[in-house]
């Protein structure tokens, strides 16, 4: 499947869909797409040989119109945000509805939004995570794919809360886009679909007790499903 990524920033989950991505020939990555000039990421995609596009975001509509437009000029199938930060319009879901997929840095619906982890820690939550899912109009709201959880320590920051967790992004994410672009995992009437099965839980990889087979299966670490 031909898959475009737009970030805005740091771009470490692009870089980790790109490493894996190297071995994966159902994942094509066609290009990268940014709003940020600066971003460092974009270093990163030239490293990677992808074509990158740096593009104005004046409004969400003109931004919209040129997103379109590039992924279009790509032939891509599946968006894969990455840290973007920009919001789509709805205009961009008459086209690119179900074909676009998003990282969160909390167990949705948790913690829509921005600052999650000082979220978390004010709240005292025992446990945190990130979350893939569908990107629908509705902010961080989309059907979830798969989820990761991590223990919070009693003496984390926001900071090594976010490290932690963005480790286990960088895992889940690029397996994710595996399961899509081999078709295991699609988007349907506004639901996750398991090959022909809803999926009402997402797939969830619990870092807490080790990761199983299974686990590792679905991160793509092993072939085998038991
Ligand atoms: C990640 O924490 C991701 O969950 C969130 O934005 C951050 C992007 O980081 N959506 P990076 O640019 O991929 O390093």
């Amino acid at each position: 499947m031909k898959v475009a990524i737009a970030f805005s920033g740091r771009g470490s989950n692009m870089e980790s869909i790109l490493e894996y991505a190297k071995d994966q020939p159902e994942i094509e990555i066609v290009g990268a797409v940014t709003n940020n000039k600066k971003a460092a990421g974009i270093e990163i995609a030239r490293n990677y040989g992808i074509p990158i596009h740096v593009m104005p975001w004046v409004t969400p509509e003109s931004g919209c119109s040129l997103l379109k437009s590039i992924l279009e000029t790509r032939d891509a199938e599946l968006l894969v945000l990455a840290g973007f930060m920009k919001i789509l319009p709805p205009m961009f879901f008459r086209i690119w509805n179900g074909t676009t997929v998003n990282i969160h840095p909390s167990l949705l619906p948790k913690y829509k939004g921005l600052n999650t982890h000082e979220r978390v820690l004010e709240a005292g939550d025992q446990i945190s995570g990130c979350s893939v899912h569908f990107v629908t109009e509705e902010l961080d709201g989309g059907p979830l794919i798969g989820q990761s959880i991590v223990q919070v320590l009693s003496k984390d920051t926001p900071d090594t809360l976010a490290a932690r967790v963005l480790d286990f992004e960088h895992r889940l994410y690029p397996a994710m886009i595996r399961l899509i672009c081999e078709g295991t995992i699609s988007f349907k009437d506004n639901n996750t679909y398991f090959r022909d099965i809803v999926l009402t839980n997402p797939i969830v990889i619990d870092t807490r007790q080790g990761i199983s087979n299974a686990q590792r299966f679905y991160t793509g670490e092993s072939n085998v499903p038991s």
